[in-house]
């Protein structure tokens, strides 16, 4: 069913409820496409979807009007879910006239091939529809060079694309409709998992909206559910995960193999939880790297273990670290523990991911040898307690 969001304005979008893992982060609660369909002088849609629910866009289309009739696309990100189902609407509709930003034109001839009818636009650029004017805004790098909003002023509605949205596969469209615990925590774990390393271009972003002073009451991004009661909410939320913002908690990350790092973790969480510490316990053996980036956005700490295996790290904490270098979390308190049999180098190879990221390091570091004893227990005690401080310091 097309869902009409303001008189004209319809979401024609797909429902992705199978997706389990988007480009490598999992995705318990599926996902939708969102595209949009404005009724107007000039019938225009806005971004497409993913190739295989091309049929499903294409009846909501048809619930609203002749696929035929529609004049504009805007696309406002090529990233295949959401440029997709172009080559078929392009076949369906040759004479469509294409709006995209410079660079989504030429990576729109790398994926499809022929060059397309494009018209080139630009940040300050605006196309009248009739009665409604969409006016662009390039966000470049969030995520991709490409990205690009479209703003509706007559409607106060902001069409984000990737901007404010959730893998979130829901029958409501809107976030009254829906669980709002669940809808922030997916859009949490979408920023965390996509977004998080791009924080400083979002807080010039949201500066410049703000200094644009648009008018908003509707945000409508490319995946998961439409802002309509409170926009604001989730623009306040972007604002404190790109200023860092987080609270007295702290990850703890870590894998083991014989019991070892596993014996100094738990050691570490009682420590925490007896200091007042909100704290997880993040085995890696149980937890999805994506689901503990998620868990790591609004903690302070983060304590990373890891055995020593054939003089490296063990491979899925050096693929945590690997994931968390590319992501980038800022303004946190670190701190590594593992084990070792006679070289130890993982607690080392975890302190120079740490330095990577710059983030405050707590040292030294506690490196037990074959089992932990009660001294070098006490040391991981220590390291929870020095963690402690520093975290309440940042208050
Ligand atoms: Fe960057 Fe939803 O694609």
């Amino acid at each position: 069913m097309a869902v009409q969001m303001k008189k004209g304005v319809y979401w024609v979008g797909a429902i992705d409820w199978n997706l389990r893992d988007f480009h490598g982060y999992t995705t318990f609660r599926g996902t939708t496409y969102n595209s949009y369909l404005i009724i107007d002088e000039k019938i225009t849609l806005v971004d497409t979807v993913k190739r295989p629910f091309y049929g499903e866009m294409l009846e909501r289309i048809k619930q609203i009007v002749d696929p035929g009739k529609i004049d504009y696309h805007i696309c406002n990100h090529v990233e295949m879910d959401h440029s997709g189902s172009l080559p078929e609407l392009l076949q369906q509709i040759p004479n469509i006239k294409i709006f995209a930003s410079k660079m989504a034109q030429a990576a729109l001839t790398k994926h499809y091939g022929a060059s397309l009818p494009v018209e080139v636009v630009k940040t300050g650029d605006a196309i009248k529809l009739g009665k409604r004017t969409v006016q662009f805004l390039e966000v470049p790098m969030i995520h991709w060079p490409d990205s690009m909003m479209s703003y509706i002023p007559e409607e106060k509605l902001l069409l984000a694309n990737d901007g404010f949205g959730q893998h979130y596969a829901t029958t409501g469209r809107f976030d009254d409709e829906v669980d709002s615990a669940e809808t922030m925590f997916e859009a949490a774990k979408y920023y965390a998992n996509l977004l998080i390393h791009l924080s400083p271009l979002i807080q010039n972003t949201l500066k410049k909206v703000s200094e644009l002073k648009l008018e908003i009451d509707m945000i409508a991004p490319s995946h998961g559910i439409i802002w309509r009661k409170d926009p604001g909410k989730i623009i306040q939320a972007y604002n404190d995960w790109s200023l860092y913002k987080s609270k007295e908690k702290v990850s703890i990350i870590y894998d083991t193999m014989w019991g070892s790092t596993e014996k100094m973790a738990r050691v570490i969480l009682e420590t925490l939880m007896t200091a007042g510490i909100e704290a997880k316990l993040l085995k890696l053996k149980a937890n999805h790297r994506s689901d503990i980036m998620t868990d790591i956005l609004d903690s302070r700490g983060i304590m990373v273990g890891s055995p020593t295996l054939h003089r490296n790290l063990f491979p899925s904490v050096a693929g945590m670290l690997c994931y968390m270098k590319g992501l980038k979390p800022q303004k946190k308190v670190a701190a590594a523990f593992g084990s070792y049999g006679w070289s130890g180098e993982a607690v080392q190879d975890i302190i120079n991911v740490f330095k990577e990221l710059q983030l405050d390091i707590i040292e030294p570091s506690v490196n037990a040898r074959y089992i932990p004893d009660e001294r070098e227990l006490q040391q991981a005690a220590d390291l929870a307690n020095t963690m402690v401080t520093k975290i309440k310091e940042m208050d």
